[in-house]
């Protein structure tokens, strides 16, 4: 974490999971109602183009920890440019402290609503010697502050000691035994790249922005120390992580490269969008940041109230709110920052389907939507479930796959469960709640709630559904696979033989997952247990692709020597 310049006090701090909820050229401070100039991966709740304070109070979710706190956070992007084009580099979102710090850190004041600040340069390519503040001879009431005079480094009437701004950000190799840099340097890291920004925490009292961030100034050690007179008001000291997965790209014949064209690290930098509570951030702050708690949320009550620990699950990442490629691999960097081989395009679409804030869908029971009734929330225990037919999970889930998913199987009843969990029964006896206190978003839908953590969501269908086969027919789709026909297929002379694998837990949709992620456009299912991937197939002239799938039995999984052939959509064969 930081290097600590002066230990004599236990300094105390929050530390708050966020997970990513949007990627794309969206900066509301720097760039409002515009697409901004590079990709930037955002934590908090879904943020638009101009989202102000409002805005974002009022949005449903949050992927950090803390519901109450409603803020955006966001740094670059980090890619690697090989000669073919630009490979994203995952992250696992980020960390946020929020740290008791500095000379006056007792008299620490919240950020106000319409708050916001950078900290970093984008268009630094080199290191500054531009320092923080020194004040010279400052009267202190005859008090010495204890963290500096235990130091040794002042007495009452000397000179404030300063740092070089360019400190604020910095690169940690993890696993390795590299040391802290200012710019990208060590780039083996078995545990990730960690990049760590510390914030300005002291404010001219006046100015909620000021395009030049003036209206903020870093205190005399960055991490610590004194606030200039000029910006006297002491905040909190926000400093963020983020751990950019560098030993993910396989093949190294390139360089990283931030979304902003960076290559030496130098510009790196981050956002930060009030969008507290002013409520619970001004009781956090009076009760945790000057209290040694270890960091932890749970030490403090007032954030407790609205932690969640499946943030980042029940806040998942929403679709692009730009248009435009910015994950796997891209052949120009949006915006064009990198490149010689890049040509400017034509501006990209705003995906209308994403507007922020998205306004939540909390039906109350009885009431019907779609030949469906809602019954409501009830326990649900693994081991004693509540429906005990069918069950899928998926990460996209909506209340309407679900409800597709059991009649499909002639169930009447559809519950769904922990954002993802799909289960249906044909009889249910328990007590329904209407409260959606404890539940969660929909993985597929962020307008929809799907149950929650042992809490079940359940549905009724008004009309008796009716079982089905599937497939029923050429050329039928389910999900992203279509279905291609019956192939001969004989131990000598596989058809698919490029991959293959076998279980009980067999589905149409376990074997094309698997082919795809194999990088095979042919998912072929046999003998109700196994699965085969290749690239093509010659015809298709089996009529024995009658075996229901052992994982699920009204899907057909081939036969003896027969193949149920299905192409993943978007490959080609
Ligand atoms: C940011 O870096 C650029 C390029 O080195 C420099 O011209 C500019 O003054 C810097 N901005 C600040 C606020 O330090
Ligand atoms: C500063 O240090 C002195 C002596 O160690 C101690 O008595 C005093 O309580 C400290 N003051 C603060 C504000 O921590
Ligand atoms: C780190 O240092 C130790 C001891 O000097 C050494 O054994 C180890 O190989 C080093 N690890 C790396 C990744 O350089
Ligand atoms: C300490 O902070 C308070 C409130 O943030 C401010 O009013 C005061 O001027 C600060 N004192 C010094 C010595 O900076
Ligand atoms: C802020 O949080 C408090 C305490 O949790 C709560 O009572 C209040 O309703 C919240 N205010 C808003 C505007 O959400
Ligand atoms: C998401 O759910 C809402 C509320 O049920 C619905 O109106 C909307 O059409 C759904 N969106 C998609 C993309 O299915
Ligand atoms: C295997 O099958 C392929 C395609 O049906 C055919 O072209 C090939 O000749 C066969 N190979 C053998 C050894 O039978």
């Amino acid at each position: 974490m930081l290097i600590l310049l002066f230990l004599p006090l236990a300094y105390a701090f929050w530390r708050m999971d966020c997970g990513n909820v949007q990627t794309g050229r969206i900066d509301p401070i720097l760039s409002p109602g515009q697409i901004a100039s590079h990709v930037h991966k955002i934590s908090g709740p879904n943020i638009g183009l101009s989202s102000t304070y409002d805005d974002l109070i009022s949005a449903p979710c949050t992927s950090c920890e803390i519901q109450d706190d409603k803020s955006a956070y966001w740094t670059p992007k980090l890619y690697y440019a090989h000669p073919s084009g630009f490979e994203e580099v995952i992250d696992n979102g980020m960390t946020i402290y929020y740290m008791g710090r500095g000379f006056n850190r007792t008299n620490i004041v919240p950020f106000p609503p319409g708050f916001r600040m950078v900290s970093g340069n984008n268009s630094a390519r080199t290191y500054s010697s531009d320092r923080t503040w020194a004040g010279d001879g400052l009267d202190f009431s005859g008090s010495c502050p204890n963290y500096t005079c235990t130091s040794g480094n002042f007495t009452p009437g000397n000179t404030i000691p300063s740092r070089p701004i360019a400190d604020a950000s910095t690169f940690k190799c993890v696993g390795g035994n590299a040391t802290e840099t200012p710019n990208l340097q060590y780039l083996d890291c078995p545990g990730g790249l960690r990049t760590q920004l510390q914030f300005p925490s002291c404010w001219d009292g006046v100015n909620l922005y000021k395009p030049d961030q003036s209206h903020v100034a870093h205190m005399s050690e960055i991490d610590n120390g004194f606030c200039p007179p000029s910006h006297p008001i002491q905040f909190v000291h926000l400093f963020f992580e983020v751990t950019y997965q560098v030993n993910s790209i396989a093949n190294q014949d390139g360089h990283f490269v931030f979304s902003n064209g960076d290559t030496t690290g130098y510009g790196f930098h981050g956002d930060f969008l009030n969008g507290w509570n002013m409520t619970t951030q001004t009781a956090a702050l009076k009760n945790c940041a000057n209290t040694d708690n270890g960091g932890l949320i749970q030490a403090c009550p007032p954030l407790m109230l609205s932690r969640t620990a499946q943030s980042s699950f029940n806040c998942p990442e929403q679709p692009p709110l730009i248009d435009e490629q910015v994950h796997g691999t891209l052949t120009a960097l949006p915006g064009c920052n990198a490149g010689t081989s890049c040509s400017p395009t034509p501006a990209p679409r705003i995906n209308p389907t994403s507007s922020s804030p998205q306004t939540t869908f909390l039906p109350q029971s009885d009431q019907t939507y779609n030949n469906w009734v809602y019954l409501g929330n009830t326990q649900d225990l693994q081991g004693n479930r509540v429906l005990q037919g069918a069950s899928t999970v998926n990460n996209h889930m909506t209340n309407e796959l679900c409800q597709k998913y059991c009649s499909d199987r002639g169930f009447p009843l559809a519950g769904l469960e922990f954002s993802r969990e799909c289960y249906c029964g044909s009889d249910v006896s328990a007590s329904f709640t209407d409260s959606w206190e404890f539940s969660m978003v929909c993985g597929g839908n962020h307008t929809q709630f799907c149950g929650g953590r042992n809490l079940i969501s359940i549905w009724k269908s008004t009309i008796p559904p009716v079982r089905r086969t599937i497939p029923s027919a050429v050329g039928e789709t389910l999900g992203n696979l279509q279905y291609l026909g019956c192939a001969v297929d004989i131990v000598s002379n596989r058809t698919l033989p490029s991959a293959n694998y076998a279980d009980n837990s067999m589905t149409i949709e376990s074997c094309g997952s698997f082919c795809a992620a194999s990088g095979f456009p042919l998912a072929g299912m046999e003998y109700s247990r196994e699965c085969w991937c290749g690239n093509n197939v010659g015809s298709f002239e089996s009529s024995s692709c009658t075996m229901a799938c052992y994982g699920d039995d009204i899907e057909m999984c081939g036969g003896p020597n027969a193949l149920s052939v299905w192409q993943v959509q978007g490959s080609t064969s």
